[in-house]
C-alpha cells in the first residue's frame, strides 16, 4: 500500500514526497525526531513525546514550523488516512533548507524549519520477541555527549546495531567509562533481588518517554527502583534484564555478551512491567 505522508504542510503519497538536497537534516543531521507508538488507532503518550520534542528543539535553538496542537492534528490525520491500527508515527523536524551548505545556522525568520511525518505498521502488543527475549552485545559508547537531545545523528547507533547482528544478537548496550549508558535505541535496565536498576537521567542518555512511564508504574506497584549506573559484569550477574522504547515497550534481554541472564527466559518483573505498561497505555491512548 502506498502510504500518505506529511511533508512541509502537504499530505502526499510517499512516492511523491520530496525534500531539498540542501535540507540541513540531509546535509548535517541538523534535525530532531520523535517516534510515537499507535495502538488501536490511538497515540500512546503523545504529551510526553511532544514535550521532549519541544525541549530538543529549544536546546538546539530551532523554531517549530507548527504548533503542538497542529502536530496532534497531523498525527491523527495520518492515522486516519493510512488506516493505521498498530505501529507508530515517525516525526522529524529539520533546520530547513537554506539553499546552500553552510556550517552556520540560517536565520529561522528567513529559513523555516522542515517537517516530515510518516506512519509505519508494527505489532506492538503481541510480539514473538517479547515471549523469547533478545540477546545483546556490549560496545563502547562513541556518540556525542548530548544524548538527551533526540537528534537524527544515528550513524553510531546504527553501526553498533550492525555489530550486534554480526554476532547473532538483536541489539548492543553502549558502555562509557565502564558503565552501561543505554541501548542503541532504548533504555537499559537490570533487576537484582527484586530491585529494578537503571541509569539516572543526565545528558548521557535519552530521557525515554517509556522509561518515565515504566518507572512510575513500577513505583506504583511497590517495586524497588534504583536509578544509578551499572556495569556489564553486574548485568551479567543480574536476575533479569530488559530494555524500553516507544516501539518495543519493555523487551526482555536474556543474554549479554554470551552470558545467560537469570534462567535464560524473560523474567517475571520484566513481563509484569510490560503487562502493566501495555494495559495502562491502551487505556490512556488518545
Ligand atoms: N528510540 N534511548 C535512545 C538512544 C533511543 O533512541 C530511544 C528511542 C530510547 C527510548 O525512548 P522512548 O521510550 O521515548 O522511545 C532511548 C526510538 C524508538 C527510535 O529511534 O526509533
Amino acid at each position: 500500500m502506498t502510504r500518505t505522508v506529511y511533508v512541509n504542510g502537504e499530505y502526499l503519497p510517499e512516492t511523491e514526497a520530496k525534500v531539498s538536497i540542501f535540507d540541513r537534516g540531509f546535509l548535517m543531521a541538523d534535525a530532531v525526531y520523535e517516534v510515537t507508538s499507535v495502538i488501536g488507532g490511538k497515540l500512546v503518550d503523545f504529551e510526553g513525546h511532544v514535550t521532549r520534542l519541544q525541549r530538543s528543539m529549544s536546546e538546539l535553538e530551532m523554531v517549530s514550523p507548527v504548533t503542538m496542537d497542529e502536530l496532534l492534528a497531523i498525527h491523527r490525520e495520518l492515522i486516519a488516512k493510512n488506516d493505521l491500527n498498530e505501529g507508530g508515527i515517525y516525526l522529524q523536524i529539520t533546520r530547513g533548507a537554506p539553499g546552500d551548505r553552510d556550517f552556520a545556522w540560517p536565520d529561522p525568520d528567513e529559513v523555516p524549519a522542515g517537517i516530515v511525518l510518516f506512519t509505519f505498521n508494527k505489532p506492538l502488543v503481541d510480539s514473538k520477541v517479547m515471549d523469547e527475549g533478545i540477546k545483546v552485545i556490549s560496545i563502547p559508547d562513541e556518540r556525542w555527549s548530548r544524548r538527551d537531545i533526540k537528534t537524527t545523528q544515528l550513524l553510531y547507533p546504527s553501526y553498533a546495531k550492525m555489530q550486534a547482528k554480526k554476532k547473532g544478537c538483536a541489539d548492543a548496550w553502549l558502555v562509557e567509562d565502564g558503565f552501561v549508558t543505554e541501548g542503541t535505541a532504548n533504555n537499559a535496565y537490570i533487576v537484582k533481588d527484586g530491585t529494578i536498576i537503571t541509569r539516572q537521567l543526565s545528558n548521557d542518555i535519552l530521557h525515554g518517554i517509556t522509561r518515565a512511564a515504566i518507572l512510575r508504574f513500577a513505583r506504583e506497584a511497590q517495586m524497588q527502583v534504583e536509578e544509578r549506573p551499572f556495569t556489564i559484569e553486574e548485568a551479567q550477574g543480574a536476575d533479569e534484564a530488559f530494555v524500553t522504547s516507544a516501539t518495543g515497550f519493555a523487551q526482555p534481554v536474556i543474554e549479554i555478551d554470551g552470558a545467560t541472564i537469570g534462567t535464560g527466559v524473560p523474567g517475571d518483573i520484566s513481563k509484569r512491567l510490560r503487562e502493566i505498561y501495555t494495559e495502562e497505555m491502551i487505556k490512556a491512548a488518545i
